[in-house]
């Protein structure tokens, strides 16, 4: 509309005017005339159900390399009524950090991922548009006795990733990534650049974990490095309908987050075909990291599952910086330089939802899961079982807003991938995906039936645009952050009273009309 273009030109405006110390802010904008804009647009976005023609894109995008760029890009907003949008590294499963109904610009803070490691003070600076992939590597390079509790696939970024909580292989002895940053930076609602210090506990508790984008800019976190041995080692051991998958999955329920603290023992579930004939099986794969060597590894798996039949056969020892690399399917000898590569390979559109398991599924309701899962053969249906347990039971629930902890066995992933282009194909996955999510309701969390907020899902509830009230949004907000919403609607109350940082299940203030 001539409204919203003159609103444009005007924001615009206010850009160009920005006093400005080292780089032109002209050179880091984007608007949809320039050549550009639609490979920055393009270059971070990891679902591909949200970058058709039909998607609203945004009117600016904005790649600051200063500070002082995102202090103009979030005044001239204000300013001009336009919506914010903050992308890291664009990994958001509903598309939030680069899209957006209503007009609005894209901080894109992918210039701004300078990594500085202190080896002697064990910790690390990190800025938010560096990928945990980069983090892995800037660590390793320095030192490879020091880690990182983070995730598993390396162009995650970490200004979404630490923002929502974070976790991978190295949960259960440290951790999410969340629950080991010590410090930040972030430019709030008026420009203002604030370290823990000067933002104060409760906004620095609500950053860790409650989703940075309904608080401010997150510039840079800083964490804490973890130890890690010299050897660590690997295994991943396929089992399926005709090798007890069923029994096997539901004994690994009493065992996988009591294990040894060291020990991490995912299961990834496919149904495959077993025959020409298209009969089908289910597969599970246990994929672990063990922090330590193959030795001890051993008797600690024939002592609490014997079940499995792990042997040293199937076990690889490995640096753990190595071990980063092999959850991620590349071969060992491997150049280290992948984890840099922020490209991922062969995007396909999919759709995912998460839930937590406190009781043991039964073996019939495995079955009916399995019976689920044969039905979606034109995609690619995948469940993650992820143990807890260890550190995550020691942590109390309200020590940063990610509540999820003691009471748990393990967190489930859904997911489902295909490769049909069109809405009729996603309508039709994403519908398979919602019978499975009901189907499992009498198994999982229940009141709230909790969900990982780094695992975005719109199914659970949104914020309305223009109101958005505290009983609505409670709604969504009480599954990923159970009683911690409060407090983080607190927060948001003191620090944006009105809700200019705002996306579809950004925290509420209390009584906002915008
Ligand atoms: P993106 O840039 O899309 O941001 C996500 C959200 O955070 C948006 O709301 C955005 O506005 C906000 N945001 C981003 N940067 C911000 C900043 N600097 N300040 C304030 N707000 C900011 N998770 C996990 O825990 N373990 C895992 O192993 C994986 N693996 C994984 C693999 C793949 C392929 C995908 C697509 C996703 C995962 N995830 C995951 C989920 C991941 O943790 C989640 O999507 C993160 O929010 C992604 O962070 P990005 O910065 O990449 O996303």
């Amino acid at each position: 509309s001539s409204a919203s273009a003159h609103t444009h030109e005007n924001f615009l405006q206010c850009l160009s005017h920005y006093p400005n110390t080292t780089s032109n802010i002209s050179q880091l904008i984007y608007t949809q005339t320039n050549s550009s804009y639609a490979s920055v647009l393009n270059f971070s976005i990891r679902n591909p159900r949200f970058s058709s023609s039909s998607t609203p894109k945004p009117l600016v995008i904005i790649t600051p390399v200063q500070l002082s760029h995102i202090q103009a890009a979030i005044n001239c907003s204000r300013k001009h009524g336009m919506q914010v949008r903050i992308r890291s590294g664009g990994h958001d499963y509903e598309g939030l950090s680069y899209v957006s109904q209503v007009p609005f610009v894209v901080i894109d803070l992918i210039n701004l991922r300078s990594i500085t490691v202190d080896v002697d003070e064990r910790t690390a600076w990190i800025e938010s548009g560096a990928t945990i992939g980069e983090v892995y590597y800037r660590i390793a390079e320095k030192i490879r006795t020091l880690g990182f509790p983070a995730g598993v696939c390396p162009t995650v970024g970490v200004g979404g990733h630490f923002g929502g909580g974070g976790y991978g292989t190295m949960l259960r002895k440290y951790g999410l990534s969340a629950d080991n940053v010590i410090d930040a930076h972030i430019v709030d609602v008026n420009g203002r650049f604030l370290d823990r210090q000067s933002m104060g506990e409760d906004l620095f508790w609500a950053i860790r974990g409650g989703g940075g984008a309904s608080f401010g800019v997150v510039l840079a976190w800083k964490v804490k490095l973890v130890p890690v041995p010299s050897t660590v080692t690997v295994f991943s051991v396929n089992r399926n309908l005709e090798q007890n998958v069923t029994q096997l999955v539901h004994r690994w329920q009493y065992v996988a987050d009591k294990f040894d603290e060291d020990l991490f023992v995912r299961i990834i579930l496919q149904s495959l075909n077993a025959s020409a004939e298209g009969k089908r099986t289910i597969q599970a794969s246990f994929n672990s990291l063990f922090l330590g060597g193959v030795d001890r590894l051993i008797p600690l798996m024939e002592k609490s599952f014997p079940e499995l039949g792990l042997t040293k056969e199937d076990c690889t020892e490995m640096s753990w910086i190595e071990s980063t690399l092999y959850f991620n399917g590349f071969s060992s000898g491997e150049s280290l330089d992948v984890l840099l590569d922020r490209t991922p390979s062969g995007l396909i559109p999919y759709k995912a939802k998460s839930d937590y398991v406190k009781e043991p599924i039964p073996e019939e309701g495995l079955e009916g899961l399995w019976e689920k899962m044969h039905e979606e053969t034109a995609g690619r249906a995948i469940l993650i079982f992820s143990p807890y347990g260890g550190k995550m039971d020691e942590i109390s629930e309200s020590e940063i807003p990610f509540p999820h902890r003691v009471g748990n066995i393990y967190k489930i992933q859904h997911l489902i991938y295909w490769e049909e282009e069109g809405d009729e194909a996603a309508q039709r996955h994403i519908s398979w995906m919602r019978k499975l999510y009901a189907y499992m309701t009498p198994y999982v969390s229940k009141n709230p039936r909790a969900a990982y907020m780094n695992y975005r899902d719109l199914d659970i509830g949104t914020n309305r645009n223009g109101i958005t009230s505290y009983t609505e949004s409670s709604i969504w907000g009480i599954k990923y952050f159970k009683n911690n919403f409060n407090r983080l609607v607190h927060v948001k109350t003191m620090v944006d009273p009105t809700n200019f940082f705002r996306h579809e299940q950004s925290v509420p203030p209390l009584s906002s009309r915008v």
